[in-house]
């Protein structure tokens, strides 16, 4: 069958959501209830209450990504949910909730790799054209992953230490700003200069690998510093230094691997592919270059079932189909 209907579930972390997509290309419906209010009074995602969150959402969920695609599971050709990575506990809930269904229903199961379904969410908006490259920056990950065809992950670079997302995070914490820190800062750097220069860690001239936490302490620092010496400072000018370190390093790393492996496509991926600074930046250093550029839109950035969907859609036409032994897995490779 080409075109498909897949219900995908997607409980990795702190949000709870199902969609329906059809032949991996068109979004029917896409239903995200966040927890995120209820973490931000501890600062993080608390993992024991993800758990109970998603237990209370998920039938709810799914119920309504049926109904406001007009369908019921009869009209369901698979289901698909994120085995991995994530929160064991949370992803638990949507494997469990999956195999029930596919069981139920007699219809096939499949496990979709988190990082995956954050690159095929791109997919939901344009077709792809190998090869590409992937940046995928989220809470968990920062990864160049380079594709030569649908399904085929090379990860070329990664991070050493902190995810981008959790380096935002962690800044925000320390400068006593809410979770989650990533749209906080953005939204202060937008205001703030880059007045403190962080430094830049490009690792070895040939490397695609990143890595945050030493810029996270140097903004730690530069804060101690100037709370100690009682020196006057805005909170916006630390955001912008910080960010600005943060896009310089992604751009330019990106840029060279797009130019070294000669990409027809660069396709952005994950949470803090909603930041406006990285969105401008890689518009401006990709405006003049054949690379094509593909972000998805605010809604697709963040965790959510439709990306889950779409990158389903391949492994169903190649019959990779799991069966009721499928298992929550926190550490799965891509
Ligand atoms: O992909 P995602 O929703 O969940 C994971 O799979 O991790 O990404 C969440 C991360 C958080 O660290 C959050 O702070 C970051 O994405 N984020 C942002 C922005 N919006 C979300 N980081 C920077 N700028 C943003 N506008
Ligand atoms: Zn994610």
């Amino acid at each position: 069958k080409t075109n498909e209907i897949i219900l995908a579930i997607e409980t990795s972390c702190d949000e709870t959501a199902a969609a329906v997509v059809k032949g991996g290309t068109e979004l029917l419906s896409n239903v995200v209830a966040t927890q995120m209010d209820i973490h931000q009074k501890f600062g993080g995602v608390v993992p024991e209450i993800a758990s109970r969150h998603h237990i209370e959402q998920i039938t709810l969920v799914i119920e309504q990504a049926l109904d406001e695609a007009g369908m019921t599971m009869e009209d369901i050709d698979a289901v698909a949910v994120t085995e991995g990575p994530g929160l064991v506990g949370a992803l638990l809930i949507g494997v469990n909730a999956a195999k029930s269904l596919a069981y139920a229903h007699d219809i096939p199961l499949i496990g979709v790799h988190h990082i995956a379904g954050h690159i095929y969410a791109n997919r939901l908006e344009q077709e792809f054209r190998f090869p590409l490259l992937s940046l995928v920056v989220s809470g968990g990950h920062t990864e160049l992953i380079y594709m030569r065809d649908h399904g085929d992950y090379e990860v070329i670079g990664e991070t050493r230490d902190d995810a981008a997302g959790e380096a935002y995070d962690k800044v925000a914490k320390a400068l006593a700003l809410p979770y989650p820190g990533g749209p906080v800062i953005d939204r202060l750097a937008q205001d703030g200069d880059d007045l403190y220069n962080f430094p830049r860690a490009w690792l070895e001239k040939d490397s695609y690998d990143f890595s945050f936490s030493g810029l996270k302490t140097a903004v730690i620092n530069k804060l101690n510093q100037l709370k100690q010496k009682d020196e006057e400072y805005r909170i916006e000018d630390l955001a912008a230094s910080f960010q600005n370190s943060v896009i310089e390093v992604l751009v330019e790393k990106t840029y060279k691997a797009t130019m070294d492996l000669d990409v027809k496509q660069l396709i952005v991926a994950g949470g803090v592919s909603a930041n406006k600074g990285l969105r401008q930046a890689l518009q401006d250093r990709f405006k003049h270059t054949d690379v094509e550029l593909m972000i998805p839109p605010l809604y697709l950035c963040t965790d959510n079932a439709a990306m889950i969907g779409a990158a389903a859609s391949i492994e169903y036409h190649k019959q990779h189909y799991k069966d009721l032994k499928l298992n929550a897995n926190p550490g799965l490779m891509l």
